[in-house]
């Protein structure tokens, strides 16, 4: 059945996938299996998949600026962690300010499972419009504030543009108006702290900075986990009767929950466990150094190529490159490079190509880029108009 599939194994799909080496996937697959048949709500059945939750979640906190007050929980992804940030602070609102109804602001380009959330917990969501460099314009988040509004929302980096917000000034606004301040670094969390590390200038955006009581970084993306595997972290973990779910209205005595999830998999909890004590610091940050080594490749290719452009700023693995050519629609292109069996993502705003960068690009990138020119060249001569893909993920 695999047949049909691209070939993630050589470089081809830049989303989805995050692979490093041969030998940390066995690690990876291997603490996995271990954990196949354990269930993590069975924490006093199995208390190794809690100390290993317990281990996994210190180092996250660690790592993204938590002080001693500070908590998290181990998600399945980003979708719950951010489901969970949004059911905190709507409990929280609604204890603490008295707000029904409760409103989330953020920028246009904050993730879509904001949305999926909010519809699930009956909460309004206003997107505002960006700044010219892709970031949210913190004035225009400010003046969408009403008295319904409990929650900022910023993305390290935000998915569409690979842009951080600027946090620190959201941070403000947040503590001017005594809101809950979430930072989604789903995508940066476990990459930004080391491509900093190696000398990029990544802005501050953990729960360091001041007015930020939540963060969700996924351990399946840049933290190379298996999937299933992500972080909710607080700032102060008193706040985590807010995101506790109790229950004794039953025959069957009390329950308590701070998952979406009941049964949990133990697997992905011992992946990551597992990945995160072999990488360490050192081998992180080389995976930082192979992603932004092949973004640097990645542009200077890009920009070699008559008629297309690189789109800037790009803070950290993401990257939009567009078309000046107006014989060459940048839209054929990804339709022809699709027909060479690159997965390509079509940005609609703006028209772009969008790629996600992950090590397995690397060895890939001088027949992309071939490729790439090639199709550029079939593209100026036909004319063509590409699609704009219903299904633009
Ligand atoms: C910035 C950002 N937030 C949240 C998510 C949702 O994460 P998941 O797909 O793990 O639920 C994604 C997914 O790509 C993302 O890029």
């Amino acid at each position: 059945m695999k047949k049909g599939d691209y070939a993630w194994q050589k470089g081809r799909v830049p989303l989805y996938i995050y692979h490093y080496t041969d030998e940390l996937l066995r690690v990876s697959q291997e603490a996995y299996m271990e954990y196949f048949t354990e269930n993590a709500m069975g924490s006093n059945a199995f208390p190794s998949v809690a100390q290993l939750e317990r281990e996994v979640i210190e180092m996250g906190i660690g790592l993204l600026g938590g002080g001693a007050a500070a908590g998290g929980t181990f998600t399945s992804g980003g979708t719950e962690s951010i489901f969970l940030a949004l059911k905190t602070a709507r409990e929280w609102a609604r204890r603490e300010m008295g707000i029904d109804q409760p409103k989330i602001v953020m920028a246009v380009s904050g993730h879509a499972s904001v949305d999926k959330s909010a519809g699930y917990l009956g909460m309004d969501v206003v997107r505002t419009p960006l700044r010219e460099d892709f970031r949210a314009d913190t004035k225009l988040l400010e003046g969408a504030i009403d008295e319904r509004t409990c929650m900022l929302y910023a993305s390290a980096p935000g998915y569409p543009h690979g842009v951080f917000d600027p946090i620190e000034e959201i941070g403000a606004l947040a503590m001017k108006h005594g809101l809950w301040l979430h930072v989604d670094t789903c995508v940066g969390g476990f990459l930004a702290p080391f491509a900093r590390e190696i000398g990029y200038p990544i802005p501050p955006f953990d729960l360091s900075v001041p007015g930020v009581y939540s963060l969700s970084a996924d351990l399946h993306k840049y933290g190379f986990a298996a999937k299933g595997a992500s972080l909710f972290l607080l700032a102060d973990r008193d706040h985590q009767k807010y995101q506790r779910f109790e229950f004794s209205n039953w025959p069957r005595g009390s329950f308590l929950s701070h998952t979406f999830q009941g049964s949990r998999a133990a697997g992905p909890i011992a992946s990551a466990w597992a990945v995160m004590n072999t990488l360490g610091h050192t081998g992180y940050r080389e995976i930082a150094r192979v992603i932004m080594d092949t973004r640097e490749r990645l542009i200077a290719g890009v920009e070699q190529i008559r008629g297309l452009r690189v789109i800037r700023p790009s803070d950290l693995c993401i990257l939009l490159y567009d078309s000046i050519d107006p014989d060459v629609d940048i839209y054929a292109i990804a339709d022809r490079m699709g027909k060479k069996h690159w997965l390509v993502g079509k940005s609609i705003t703006p028209k772009a190509v969008h790629i996600a960068l992950n090590p397995l690009v690397a060895p890939a990138l001088d027949d992309y880029l071939a490729d790439l020119a090639a199709c550029v060249e079939e593209v100026r001569s036909t004319k063509e108009v590409g699609k704009v893909d219903l299904r633009t993920y």
